[in-house]
């Protein structure tokens, strides 16, 4: 079955679906996005990430597309046109087609696309054994917080990731201080269980996952720290995992092939994992 688009006022199937070759999102990567898990054809904290979306288009200066409202009913439309259950959806906003210039022309509508993914279930595997991350330099720019389209150095990160057989690469800025990763935020526990990630500043995207979870945490009794976090320090954690939308929670065993703690998921990460999939279901 064709997959049915949202782009800039109509629902149109996947092979029509097509944005001008003079967008900016196109030319100049100049635009924002958002990626939300939906679980049983809901969007899972919808709130939280046009909230996000509203902080990414003002820091670009980039009006809403559309009111928040229409946007959420836009997302819904583009859920029951696709009949996603469990999936995600993807929303791109971009300032808009205009002819090539720098700088940035007056009154250029936004563009604005929706498509909706489903996904099957989760690989077992993961949660069970955890995953591998390698390290690599940070060479991103100064406004991490904004969840802007260019993503060249995530994806040759990913890639890189991906040939060494690691599940992502975790960024080390100049300071030896693991950022996030190309696709989540990366955390680590300490021998006292307390619960350690990078504070939500520019260096990182303020993650929606990382937010829930810092208050599934709280909420579980644990001791959850903003603070920057070395190699050396999460190569000695007795724990370490990630989490992002699409991963939720995953247990990272091994950092650059040497080991974290025992070298298996531990029970700090396991119960984050639990509390986010009820948080995510439900139940
Ligand atoms: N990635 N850090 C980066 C660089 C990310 O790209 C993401 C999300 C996160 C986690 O954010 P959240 O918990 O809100 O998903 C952290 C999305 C899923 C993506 O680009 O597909």
């Amino acid at each position: 079955m064709a997959r049915i688009a949202y782009v800039n006022g109509r629902y149109v199937t996947g092979d029509l679906a097509a944005v001008s070759i003079e967008d900016r999102g196109y030319q100049f990567a100049d635009g924002v996005y958002e990626v939300i898990w939906v679980q049983q054809g809901k969007p899972v904290d919808l709130e939280r990430h046009f909230d996000r979306l509203d902080c990414s288009l003002d820091s670009l200066n980039i009006p809403w597309p559309m009111s928040r409202r229409a946007l959420g009913v836009v997302v819904g439309e583009v859920l029951r046109r696709n009949f996603t259950r469990n999936g995600h959806v993807y929303i791109q906003a971009t300032r808009g087609a205009a002819r090539r210039n720098h700088l940035v022309p007056e009154g250029t509508a936004p563009s604005l696309v929706v498509t909706a993914s489903r996904e099957g279930p989760r690989d077992a595997a993961i949660q069970d054994q955890g995953v591998g991350v390698i390290t690599i330099p940070d060479i991103r720019w100064k406004r991490c917080d904004i969840k802007s389209i260019a993503l060249l150095p995530n994806i040759l990160g990913k890639q890189k990731a991906s040939r060494e057989k690691a599940f992502d690469a975790w960024q080390v800025n100049g300071h030896d201080i693991i950022t996030e990763g190309t696709t989540t935020n990366a955390w680590i526990v300490d021998e006292k269980d307390e619960v350690i990630t990078h504070p939500a500043n520019h260096h990182i995207l303020s993650g929606i996952t990382r937010r829930v979870v810092m208050e599934l945490a709280e909420e579980g009794g644990l001791q959850v720290t903003e603070r920057p976090f070395t190699v050396a320090e999460a190569r000695a954690a007795s724990e370490a995992f990630m989490t992002s939308t699409t991963n939720y929670v995953v247990p990272v065993v091994s950092i650059d092939g040497h080991k974290v703690g025992d070298g298996r998921p531990g029970p700090v990460t396991r119960g984050l994992y639990e509390r986010y999939l009820a948080h995510v279901t439900g139940e």
